[in-house]
């Protein structure tokens, strides 16, 4: 006999329409809830509290005890993968993370194999092992990585840059370089999330939060095929798991992602129209998203109007609700409280 799938999240990534939406929301926790800043504090830094099992697993719960989202997603970070590969990794106080760049193809072979990335990241393997056994039955749990493309441009500029410019800039010049570097991640980044997977997560999520720098053919190149390589893989090895994608920033480049069929669901940014969505990528895929994270900030009429015209637009098909983008430190908790009164009634 079949097992019956309690969890919402699930159901819908398995292709139902539920009369309420599934809610979880992008960096739910994090820096706008004060026990988050106490565990942050308690920790000492960032990097700390992703690799301390007890204290990732207390912040990854924390927005479902106070809230009781439908999902948690595992407190880590993008940026863990590449110091897993040895490139160096910090962050600096207020202006985000640093790496030492990958300039050169020797920079590039000083880097560690992929098997040698689950001695760094075996407490991130732990985290999920126990978010398994301590999340409530109805809430599920999505492991994620960076897409190889995003984790390439912080590897090559060492740092966020606001165009992507150094990345884009040795795609062009030495494509060879940077397909090599786009290949390692994609093989690491399948093994990162296989062990996760393996270690419970059930859904997992390939963020592309700089997939909309790309253009022309090096859209399919860079961020359509790893991703589907990467999903591919792990539903070949793991039939059950489910897949959302979020090139954030492609546009239109979403209709492509979501006729390849290999994607669960897809992450909508802020800028995809609604009723385009519907109309467009509803058909052939789960659709997450993508309530402005500025409207958390401000509350009040407008955060109503705007979550019940979502409602409004895409209830009648496979929707997950979620910001456009993550929830921001200024984010008020009790806007989140009144953000749930209305989709949960
Ligand atoms: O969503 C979650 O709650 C899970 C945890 C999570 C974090 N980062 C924690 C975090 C996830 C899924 C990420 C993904 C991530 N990290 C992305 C892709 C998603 C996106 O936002 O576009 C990127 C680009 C990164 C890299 C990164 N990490 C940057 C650029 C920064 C600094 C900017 C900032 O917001 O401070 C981080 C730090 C970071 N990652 C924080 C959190 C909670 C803030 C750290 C702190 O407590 O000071």
């Amino acid at each position: 006999m079949a097992v019956k799938i309690e969890k919402s999240l699930l159901r819908v990534l398995g292709g139902e329409v539920l009369a309420m939406p599934p809610v979880w929301l992008m960096r739910q926790a994090g820096r706008y809830l004060p026990e988050y800043r106490a565990t942050r504090a308690t920790a000492g830094g960032f990097l700390e509290l992703c690799y301390s099992p007890d204290h990732a697993v207390e912040v990854t719960l924390q927005p479902i005890r106070r809230f009781g989202f439908d999902a948690a997603i595992l407190f880590a970070d993008i940026l863990l993968l590449p110091q897993a590969l040895g490139a160096k990794l910090w962050f600096e106080t207020g202006e985000g993370p640093r790496l030492v760049p990958i300039v050169t193809r020797d920079d590039l072979e000083r880097l560690n194999p992929v098997e040698a990335i689950h001695d760094t990241l075996a407490p991130i393997y732990e985290t999920v092992r126990r978010l398994t056994a301590e999340l409530p039955k109805e809430t599920a749990l999505i492991g994620f990585a960076g897409a190889p493309w995003t984790v390439a441009t912080y590897m090559i500029a060492g740092r966020g840059t606001p165009d992507q410019g150094p990345a884009r800039r040795m795609m062009y010049d030495d494509r060879a370089l940077f397909a090599d570097l786009i290949d390692l991640l994609t093989l690491a980044t399948i093994e990162y999330l296989a062990r996760q997977i393996e270690a419970g997560a059930e859904v997992v999520k390939l963020f592309d939060s700089w997939a909309g720098a790309l253009s022309g053919s090096t859209f399919e190149e860079f961020a359509l095929k790893p991703a589907q390589k990467i999903a591919r893989a792990l539903k070949s090895r793991f039939p059950h798991v489910k897949v959302i994608g979020f090139p954030r920033g492609v546009g239109g480049g979403y209709e492509q992602f979501a006729r390849t069929g290999d994607f669960d669901a897809l992450a909508l940014d802020s800028s995809v129209p609604a009723r385009w969505a519907r109309d467009v990528l509803q058909p052939d895929v789960a659709v997450q998203g993508n309530l402005d994270p500025m409207l958390l900030v401000t509350g009040g009429a407008q955060l109503r109007h705007e979550v019940e015209r979502l409602q409004e637009i895409l209830g009648n098909g496979r929707w997950i609700f979620n910001l456009g983008h993550g929830i921001t430190p200024e984010a008020d908790p009790r806007h989140v409280e009144e953000l749930l009164n209305i989709i949960k009634g």
